[in-house]
């Protein structure tokens, strides 16, 4: 469905494209107009032309005209050449002049049509005009008729060199040559103009006085010779002349007027070129020769044709405004056409908006399907997983719970049996050891079924009003002789503010055992631990500060955010549960307190707030404190640790050697106590100790736990496989 858009927009685009290209195609035609003169003939006959040419919308036409100058003739239609007009249409001022260049235009397939004048060759598609010999010859018979065949005429000429002069007077001499009482008595050159003509009228009238006849080769000419008969105050001799425009300044209102006597019509023709010129662009073939028609215009029907021409004049006037209103109509066609398709387009566009946004919506509402079934799945999958781990939380805590009493009689069992006098030394260091071990498991559980509770939101509190700075340092007594004899750099700072507030020993003493185990683990040998107790005012609120700060292996960015969560180890090869920080997490929690670290430059800040105030106290009671047990429990690693370091350096010929690396000292102890009598025992505390004492001492056999810090039992058998 998506592909059957995509193309039925694609073709929509190739339409509109090609719709686009087909109106920008060159389907315009030039045509080139080059007039040898300007006058008022060749105006009549550029209105035409315009005229004509605006009835075919698909033609252009450029006109351009000299002044009677051969030379700027031959320019301007090099320039139409240079053009590469699609069609010329030349009125040629000499003949011989112009052929060359119209014959090049010619040879270069730029059609050619002639005008009123021709050239030399018959290099050209079309000839438009008059027959001008045979005008000659009818004004030459009209003449005879007007003199009754007898008389003295006057002819004054064209231009020289103009086939339309030549023939003319060829056309004049052949229809009066059979009459030998009619004379030429003189010939001028008035090249077809009013001011050349007078001149040369002038001129002959100084010769000639008596003149019956001018025959002169246009009206221009024929009002200038009027004018000189005028001021030469003479016989006024019949004046003929060719052109017999009508309208303003032409030759039938000069025989209105009687300015001259009779003229021969010498139509324009503009019309008809054009006529010509579009069958030529169509490719159609049209005669060579358009012969134009003549006729006598004089006193006895000026008059007619004059009423005739207004008429078609006004036709036409009428036809050029119908034409503007046929434009208006077509641009406003135009116009209503392109909003049509324009409209067409943006709703086909919208049509296909519409379809792509109801496949777009429902491929959404499917994946929203998809994805609400997948959600549900997830969801119930959750819910399953969630009722797994509770199933398993709780039998976990079940278990604790059965743990408790049996780990209670045992430890009771064993105070007992510690009590006895006649114990050996090493029965009293098993003893001792158990007791340890019980308490450490029974508080261990302690701590999962108080966190378990807390989970469940059934952690009791009992919170009691007391001094925390006193309650802190006697705490601190615990850890005397380990700090005195580790030679730890152990320091409490607390200033003379006032400590009385309200909290829950047991948990606080949970909180600061907890903290305190944490920063003797990570403290780096000889370094600094510095326990500081402020009261300071957090958003108004008064708090308990209790920085713990130990020196040492700082824990690493991407980890510190995740230590206060359950089960979770910055190393999964430390010894410990993962349980210790969250459970303080939840103690201070249960304290409506606050809990963070920071672990940077030296060493690691666990900072715990506790609110000086409690606005609920719960009920008083006696609480157990682990005090002992934590000191006992010091004493013991520091026993182990001094005792481990003895026999090492001191081998026994007679002994086997076992080589021990355990990191937990009291295990080692309890090997220690096993293994001692009968073996040369060494002991190191890490895999890296354990390599080095392999290497140095070369043991019978070495004993090698697994999970270690730095590095792991495996690695080292790895590297000892290797190298011993
Ligand atoms: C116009 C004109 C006409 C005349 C024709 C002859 O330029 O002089 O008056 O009939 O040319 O070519």
């Amino acid at each position: 469905m998506k592909k059957t858009v995509v193309l039925l927009l694609l073709t929509l685009l190739f339409l509109i494209f090609q719709t686009s290209c087909q109106k920008s195609k060159k389907t315009k035609f030039v045509i080139g107009v080059s007039q040898c003169s300007d006058d008022l003939w060749r105006t009549t006959m550029n209105q035409e032309l315009i005229r004509e040419t605006s009835f075919h919308p698909d033609i252009d036409i450029e006109i351009k005209t000299v002044k009677d100058d051969t030379e700027l003739q031959i320019k301007d239609i090099e320039y139409f050449i240079n053009k590469k007009v699609d069609l010329l249409v030349v009125s040629p001022n000499e003949a011989k002049a112009i052929t060359p260049i119209i014959r090049k235009a010619y040879l270069s397939d730029i059609p050619v049509i002639l005008v009123d004048r021709k050239i030399e060759t018959n290099d050209y598609t079309a000839y438009v005009g008059a027959d001008n010999f045979q005008i000659g010859k009818e004004l030459g018979m009209y003449a005879v008729d007007v003199l009754k065949g007898r008389g003295t005429i006057v002819e004054l000429r064209g231009l020289e060199g103009s086939t339309s002069d030549a023939e003319r007077h060829a056309g004049f001499i052949e229809a009066i040559k059979d009459y030998p009482n009619i004379r030429i008595l003189a010939e001028g050159r008035g090249n077809f103009l009013k001011a050349d003509a007078k001149a040369e009228m002038k001129r002959i009238l100084q010769q000639h006085d008596s003149i019956d006849l001018v025959f002169a080769m246009n009206d221009q000419m024929a009002l200038g010779v009027r004018e000189a008969t005028l001021e030469h105050d003479c016989k006024a001799p019949f004046i003929i002349g060719i052109d017999a425009l009508a309208g303003a300044g032409g030759g039938i209102e000069n025989i209105r007027k009687g300015l001259e006597d009779a003229s021969f019509i010498y139509p324009t023709g503009g019309d008809k070129v054009i006529e010509l010129a579009v069958k030529i662009l169509n490719k159609e073939t049209v005669p060579k020769e358009n012969t134009l028609y003549t006729a006598v215009v004089d006193k006895s029907n000026a008059r007619v044709i004059q009423l005739q021409t207004d008429q078609i004049f006004g036709h036409q006037k009428k036809l050029e405004s119908m034409k503007v209103l046929l434009n208006q109509s077509m641009i406003q066609y135009s116009n209503q056409k392109t909003l049509f398709y324009g409209t067409i387009l943006i709703v086909v566009l919208l049509l296909i908006l519409l379809i792509v946004s109801i496949l777009a919506y429902r491929n959404k509402n499917l994946l929203n399907q998809k994805l609400e079934k997948q959600k549900e799945q997830l969801v119930s999958l959750s819910k399953e997983l969630e009722e797994i781990t509770d199933g398993k939380l709780i039998f976990f805590t079940n278990i604790s719970h059965e743990l408790k009493t049996p780990l209670t009689l045992i430890i009771g069992s064993v105070e007992s049996l510690l009590a006895a006098d006649n114990l050996t030394e090493e029965q009293g260091k098993l003893l001792n050891l158990m007791k340890l071990n019980s308490r450490r498991l029974s508080n261990l559980i302690s701590q999962i079924i108080e966190f378990r509770r807390y989970e469940n939101g059934k952690m009791e509190v009992h919170f009691v009003n007391s001094d925390m700075k006193s309650f802190l340092e006697d705490l601190n007594s615990a850890f005397d002789s380990y700090v005195k004899q580790k030679g730890i750099n152990f320091s409490f700072i607390c200033g003379n503010d006032f400590f009385e507030m309200y909290f829950d020993k047991e948990k606080v003493e949970y909180i600061y055992f907890n903290l305190l185990s944490n920063a003797f683990k990570y403290l780096k040998k000889g370094g600094l631990l510095e326990i500081r107790l402020s009261r300071i005012t957090k958003n108004g609120k008064e708090y308990a500060s209790i920085q713990v700060f130990n020196e040492g292996e700082l824990i690493p960015k991407d980890k510190i955010n995740s230590i206060f969560k359950r089960f979770y180890k910055v190393n999964y090869h430390d010894a410990g549960t993962g349980i210790g920080l969250a459970f303080t997490s939840a103690l201070v929690d249960i304290h409506h307190g606050e809990i963070s670290v920071e672990s940077e430059n030296k060493g690691t800040t666990f900072e715990v707030l506790l609110p000086v105030e409690q606005s609920y106290t719960g009920e008083s009671i006696d609480y157990f404190s682990q005090k002992d047990y934590v000191r006992d429990q010091y004493e013991l690693a520091l026993q182990n640790s001094s005792r481990f370091m003895l026999p090492d350096d001191i081998p026994d010929e007679n002994k086997s050697v076992i080589l021990l690396i355990e990191d937990n000292p009291e295990v080692r102890d309890y090997l220690r106590l096993m293994l001692a009598k009968e073996y040369m025992l060494i002991e190191a505390e890490d895999g890296n100790e354990g390599v080095s004492k392999t290497i140095k001492y070369i043991p019978d056999i070495v004993v090698c736990d697994v999970l270690m810090p730095n590095m792991d039992g495996f690695k080292v058998c790895q590297i000892l496989k290797k190298t011993v």
